[in-house]
């Protein structure tokens, strides 16, 4: 990278830096499935952080199926998230890592015969962090996802030190794969802040029984659960109780925030 190019990048960033005395909690979303609402929670909590005055950036460090566009490779996820935040960073802050094939990571990576490193992706979210109270970063496929041969999306959110919230995509078939995922993430020495609910599929039988049960079962509160509803700024209201909650959780003492506690 150009001399110029990072001097501009961390001047900017400083400009835009949010003093770590006034940092909130950064959250990783997992779901059950690919094609639950990873995003479409996101963009939601992304909202309603927002709607409490505070500052919230969207990150998707790994993508696969982007489309080649004049800027370079754009994936519709990432751009969703970019609408959302506010402030609002450069692409490639919130997507390090742009992969071409509709595929799962791993495969699109060795397509492009590149490999997924973690170091880019370290590297965008700190600075991602510098610019905002909370970042909502959006995983990719399931909890167990590969990234590589010897790497998961499990081994990225260790890495990034990263308490979860679990998607749960309300439909059939929806209990085994929660408490599969849930297991799995306690299991991998992850923090399991909540899951969400959230109704993918509109014509879901027995929707109150399922969600009893996942209340019952899963080993974390449920944080809200989200309607069938095209318009997600809709259901703000909704995630009030998860946008509360995943505050004091992963604060540590020298970011209390300034504001009085919820
Ligand atoms: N609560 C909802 N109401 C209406 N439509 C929804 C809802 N949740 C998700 N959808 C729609 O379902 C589709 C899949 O959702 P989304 O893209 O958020 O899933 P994802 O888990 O992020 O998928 P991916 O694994 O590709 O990242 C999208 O078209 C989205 O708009
Ligand atoms: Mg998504």
């Amino acid at each position: 990278m150009a001399k110029e190019s990072v001097n501009a990048g961390y001047y900017r960033m400083m400009q835009r830096a949010t003093p770590q005395s006034q940092r909130g909690a950064d959250v990783f979303i997992t779901g059950t499935d690919t094609g639950i609402g990873k995003t479409y929670v996101s963009v939601t909590l992304l909202q309603a952080l927002r709607a409490q005055g505070h500052t919230a950036i969207g990150m998707k460090p790994i993508a696969s199926g982007c489309t080649i566009t004049v800027n370079g490779l754009r994936n519709e996820d990432a751009l969703a998230l970019q609408v959302a935040c506010n402030p609002r960073p450069d692409y490639a802050e919130i997507n390090p890592v742009a992969l071409l094939a509709p595929v799962s990571p791993h495969l699109a990576a060795a397509i492009e015969a590149t490999r997924i490193e973690l170091a880019p992706i370290h590297q965008a979210f700190a600075t991602l962090q510098a610019q905002a109270q909370h970042v909502i970063v959006e995983g990719v496929g399931g909890w167990l996802a590969p990234l590589r041969e010897d790497l998961s999306v499990a081994d990225l959110v260790r890495s990034m030190d990263l308490p979860v919230i679990l998607v749960v995509g309300l439909r059939l078939g929806c209990l085994n794969h929660a408490l599969l995922s849930a297991r799995a993430i306690l299991a991998d020495g992850c923090t399991l802040l909540g899951w969400i609910g959230n109704a993918v599929d509109p014509t879901m039988r027995a929707r109150e029984g399922n969600l009893d049960t996942l209340r019952h079962l899963l080993p974390a509160p449920c944080l809200g659960i989200l309607e069938h509803q095209p318009d997600s700024s809709q259901q703000i209201g909704a995630l009030d109780a998860a946008v509360l909650s995943i505050q004091p959780a992963t604060l540590h003492d020298s970011e209390l925030p300034t504001r009085d506690p919820p």
